[in-house]
């Protein structure tokens, strides 16, 4: 394994690292936001994530040669909150590139994450084996559906959906999100600072009432719009129902829209097995595909996660209790060695031995899915909304 050569010091950023972040962030995520902008939010107390106080900086050969951030989000994982480090902005200056500086500010960040008791590290990867090399597994499937509104049934529930301004928006999403959190798998504990982001960047809001002052569902959207009218897409950023009537009222809203627009756009969890409500499942726009057979959606890959903090998430869901549980870790030695369940709880019989055991990306793929050895039934009074229990984050960063 090829080692940095370049010595690193890794420190939390100063308001003077500001306008190096903010040019570095610009340069390397070109097509975002400008240095100034960028620079702006900086100071000014920083977006819907967090400000300075999430930043760090690389030193190395006397200047600043990269910055990351690490996010500190709250997740729910099959309905139970954990501390989990969102890692995003890692970026290299462009001339320490290919130095080893990306992958050593990547294993500090993990051993801050130890340090800050998280038990799991989130990104979105530029490239998947740069994180897969760290023990990061790719968990996100969505598939997305591109279809005309009337392929959609105008299901009759459609009637209780209620079109909501911003401000109700800001008043009633937080609320049922926070409520439905124990029933889902991925999403993170948003801020207002989030909502408040994540709401400036939606154009209509549906909300299915639950006839008490709150919702019980409720899909946000935006326009794709193009000059010729039919073409023009309406976008489902987020849809969430607490059942399956209110589930399929906002369908139903998004269907009775079909006079406004020739195209819909949405991506649903696997488990939805939304192509089964299509009328023609077919994908827009696209050419057959082998003989016959037409493309239905495109699959969408999304974040990437990793086990920080295996103990903890072995003991919070009683995992490693009916049987024994070998895991290789190369950056976490926490981790690595041989976990059962003794008197006491989860216990390490043996550290790990290098080479030997699951690597820890796949240990963290099948804890998502629920597959690890003993992880099926260990949980049976989980009820996850809609009975979809597919792993699925919706905040980006
Ligand atoms: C992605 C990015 C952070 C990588 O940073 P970096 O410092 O070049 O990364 P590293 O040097 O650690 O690793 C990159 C490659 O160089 C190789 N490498 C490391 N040290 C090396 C050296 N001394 N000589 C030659 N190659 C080296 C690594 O093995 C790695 O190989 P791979 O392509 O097979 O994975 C950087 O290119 C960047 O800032 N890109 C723009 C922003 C971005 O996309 N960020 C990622 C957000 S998720």
């Amino acid at each position: 394994m090829r080692h940095g050569d370049i010595d690193l010091v890794v420190r939390p950023a100063e308001r003077q690292d500001a306008r190096f972040l903010a040019e570095l962030w610009a340069y390397s995520f070109p097509g975002e936001a400008s240095a100034e902008a960028r620079l702006g939010t900086l100071l000014e107390g920083g977006g819907p994530h967090g400000g300075l106080d999430t930043c760090w900086i690389a030193e190395g050969e006397g200047r600043p040669v990269g910055g990351f951030r690490t996010l500190p989000l709250r997740m729910t994982l099959r309905g139970r909150m954990n501390p989990v480090q969102g890692l995003a902005a890692v970026a290299v200056a462009p001339d320490a590139r290919r130095r080893g500086v990306g992958r050593e500010m990547c294993r500090r960040a993990l051993r801050l994450g130890v340090e800050n008791q998280q038990r799991m590290s989130a990104l979105f990867p530029f490239r998947t084996s740069f994180y897969a090399d760290l023990g990061y597994a790719l968990v996100g499937e969505l598939e997305r559906h591109q279809f005309s509104p009337e392929a959609l049934p105008l299901f009759p529930e459609y009637r209780a959906a209620r079109s909501l301004s911003m401000q109700e928006a800001q008043e009633l999403l937080p609320a049922f999100y926070d409520g439905l959190l124990p029933r889902l798998h991925g999403p993170v504990e948003r801020t207002r600072q989030a909502w408040k982001h994540l709401l400036s960047a939606v154009e209509g809001v549906c909300g299915v009432p639950d006839g008490d002052g709150g919702l019980r569902g409720y899909a946000t959207v935006d326009v794709a719009h193009a000059s010729v009218p039919e073409r023009s897409m309406l976008r489902v950023r987020e849809l969430l129902a607490e059942d399956a009537e209110a589930y399929r009222s906002l369908l139903g809203w998004i269907s009775a829209q079909r006079s406004q627009w020739g195209r819909v756009q949405y991506d649903a969890s696997r488990g939805e097995r939304f192509h089964k409500l299509l009328s023609h499942p077919r994908l827009q726009g696209q050419a057959p595909a082998r003989g016959l057979w037409f493309p239905s959606s495109v699959l969408l890959r999304g974040p990437m996660l990793r086990i920080l903090d295996l103990p903890g998430l072995l003991s919070d869901e009683r995992i490693a209790e009916r049987g024994v549980l070998a895991v290789r870790d190369d950056e976490i030695a926490e981790n690595a060695g041989i976990w059962g369940w003794g008197r006491g709880g989860v216990q390490r019989s043996q550290e790990g031995t290098p080479g030997e055991g699951l690597p820890i990306g796949l240990v963290t793929e099948l804890f998502v899915e629920g597959r690890l050895p003993g992880q099926a039934g260990a949980r049976t009074e989980w009820d996850p909304a809609l009975g979809i229990d597919d792993f699925r984050l919706y905040d980006v960063f």
